[in-house]
């Protein structure tokens, strides 16, 4: 097991952090929130709450040590059958989050996008992100990617949507459709595929995400709820990663 030094409170990379080596896009499968706040008592609600401060530390994390890409999962397709107290929680929380935050990701440079199928959300909500994704389009300090209304299958069968349409249109051959064809429809289209998947919570699963982008991407697990999931457990886990020999199928590649 590595030793995990405190984080630098400068905001530099942690010196036993290789700036040559670290993942260019990370995701995150932010999960725990009620499991937090039930271990205090609590209502489930305060756990995504406090959620958003560790999300808010992330973001600046990536950007103060070098990762360019960030996606994380807020919701997803499947969170909508949740008691309606709590969808409607959330759903007025990332408008909270996003009025207060908007400001201050624009002037630190973030480029914030939004993937998923956006059009059942709220109509308030929804027009206050396209607004958002506009006043920092042209940001490039860190990509910061939110996956809301988002599945990983259906996502797929958007992109299948879109291709046959152009074979409908007899832009293409059905026999000529490549990966490239499909990628260029998936959500997270151009940003590459993530090198580093970190869920929290200890949960050994995908549930739903990046189905397709995930396919050599390096797992790593966190054992605390997201609320707890600060700049020193994402050094952990950057650290873990560094010591990941990524083969993609073939032998050991040189380093
Ligand atoms: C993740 O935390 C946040 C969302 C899914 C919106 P959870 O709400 O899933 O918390 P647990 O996993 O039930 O503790
Ligand atoms: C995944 O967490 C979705 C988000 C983090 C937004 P869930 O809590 O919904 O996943 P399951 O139900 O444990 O698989
Ligand atoms: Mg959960």
């Amino acid at each position: 097991m590595n030793t995990v030094h405190p984080p630098s409170a400068s905001g530099q990379l942690p010196p036993d952090l290789d700036p040559r080596r670290l993942p260019a896009h990370v995701a995150v499968i932010m999960d725990g929130n009620g499991r937090w706040a039930e271990e205090r008592g609590w209502p489930r609600f305060l756990g995504h709450r406090q959620g958003v401060e560790a999300l808010n530390d992330i973001v600046r994390c990536c950007k103060d040590w070098g990762v360019a890409a960030l996606t994380v999962y807020a919701f997803s397709t499947e969170n909508w059958g949740r008691p309606v107290q709590e969808v409607n929680f959330l759903m007025t929380l990332f408008h909270e989050v996003l009025e207060r935050e908007l400001r201050n990701l624009v002037a630190e440079g973030v480029q914030l996008r939004f993937m998923g199928d956006l059009a059942p959300l709220p109509k308030t909500l929804r027009h206050f992100m396209e607004e958002a994704m506009s006043a920092t389009a042209h940001n490039q300090a860190v990509h910061f990617n939110v996956a809301m209304n988002y599945g990983g299958r259906q996502e797929i069968l958007h992109a299948v949507q879109a291709v046959a349409h152009r074979v409908e249109q007899g832009e293409l051959k059905a026999a000529a459709i490549t990966e490239q064809d499909l990628t260029e429809h998936l959500y997270t289209h151009p940003t590459p595929d993530p090198d580093l998947l970190i869920r929290s919570s200890g949960e050994l699963r995908l549930s739903n995400f990046l189905l397709w982008q995930l396919a050599y991407t390096e797992l790593y697990v966190a054992d605390v709820f997201w609320p707890d999931f600060d700049r020193a457990c994402f050094h952990k886990a950057l650290l873990h990663y560094q010591t990941r020999k990524r083969r993609f199928g073939r032998l050991d590649l040189p380093t």
